[in-house]
């Protein structure tokens, strides 16, 4: 590598990474598995987002090629250790790092069938940005071996990862996922599981009071981004809900809310709602608050 931006230091016991859900956060968590040295499998049950993950990645590989933070050899290696697939029965690894959609049920099923193909000691890392790691962890059978792992938006330069355990998840499996994140460069914050652990229960706040503020009427989307960054915040809570994706965003209230008791204050609102209605997701949609057609927003 030509800096050391990128961590070889690779945590022996995890050598091959499968990241199950190639969307936002699947494709740049495997970009970032990779980067950091671990063979990568990137599956997807859609042929088209694998198509547009492995887009991005090049894409994003060809820019830091640009910067010279990466040799052009360099680049073509680290895409070369990603396999992509459609195809679950390619999907052993040490450590499986799930990042599908934001429902229980479907990510319990794959894990549950992840973890026929994959040996007793495999590590099933959930990104999950809000549902409860032991209500996943007791559906498997090896809840020991069931950790969150979650990573923000984007992977391949947010810092911090929230590594959430249970009561019953292993303190090797808790060792072993700080060691991989901290070989991908990252910095690991063991989280108890709580609902929304602590990012997402405080960045409600963030975006509920945002969007009540554009509901009544007292200012309008531009301004208040504009405001928030100029205030400090890197980026505008709609700014932001565009990068998330609203289906996301939107779960994630719910289920935040719904695990909290519906208290008053986290309610969802009726513009989170209408926006999932309308498939005006943001940035992956290519309309949210923003238009994405012709915009670097
Ligand atoms: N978007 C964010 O900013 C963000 C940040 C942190 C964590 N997360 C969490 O990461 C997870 C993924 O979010 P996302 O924004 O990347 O979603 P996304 O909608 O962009 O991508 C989800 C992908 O999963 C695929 N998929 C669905 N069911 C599948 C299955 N059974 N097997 C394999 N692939 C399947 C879809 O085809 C899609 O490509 C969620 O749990 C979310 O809460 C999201």
């Amino acid at each position: 590598m030509t800096d050391n931006y990128f961590c070889k230091q690779l945590s022996s016991m995890v050598q091959t990474i499968c990241v199950c859900g190639a969307g936002t956060m699947g494709s740049s968590i495997a970009q970032l598995a990779a980067q950091s040295g671990y063979k990568t499998i990137l599956f997807d049950l859609s042929e088209e987002m694998l198509t547009k993950s492995k887009t991005a990645i090049s894409k994003n590989l060809q820019a830091l090629v640009y910067k010279q933070r990466l040799k052009s050899e360099e680049a073509v290696a680290i895409l070369n250790r990603i396999i992509f697939t459609r195809h679950i029965k390619d999907c052993t690894a040490h450590l499986v790092i799930e990042a599908i959609l934001e429902k229980a049920q479907a990510k319990i099923d794959l894990i549950k069938e992840l973890a026929v193909l994959n040996s007793p000691e495999t590590i099933f890392a959930t990104n999950t940005s809000s549902i409860s790691i032991q209500k996943i962890a007791e559906a498997t059978s090896k809840p020991s071996h069931v950790v969150g792992m979650h990573f923000f938006n984007p992977a391949t330069i947010m810092k911090l990862v929230e590594v959430v355990k249970t009561f019953q998840t292993s303190s090797s499996v808790v060792d072993q996922v700080i060691g991989v994140t901290k070989a991908m460069g990252k910095t690991p914050v063991i989280c108890n599981d709580a609902p929304g652990f602590i990012v997402n229960r405080i960045a409600r706040h963030y975006y509920l009071e945002a969007l009540k503020l554009i509901e009544q009427g007292l200012a309008d989307v531009d301004t208040v981004d504009e405001v928030l960054q100029t205030a400090g915040f890197k980026m505008g809570p709609f700014k932001l809900m565009d990068l998330i994706g609203m289906d996301i965003n939107y779960s994630v209230t719910n289920i935040v809310w719904e695990a909290l008791g519906r208290p008053e204050r986290l309610t969802p609102s009726p513009v989170q709602k209408a926006k999932v209605e309308a498939n005006e997701l943001g940035r992956k949609t290519g309309k949210g608050f923003y238009n994405y057609s012709n915009t670097n927003k």
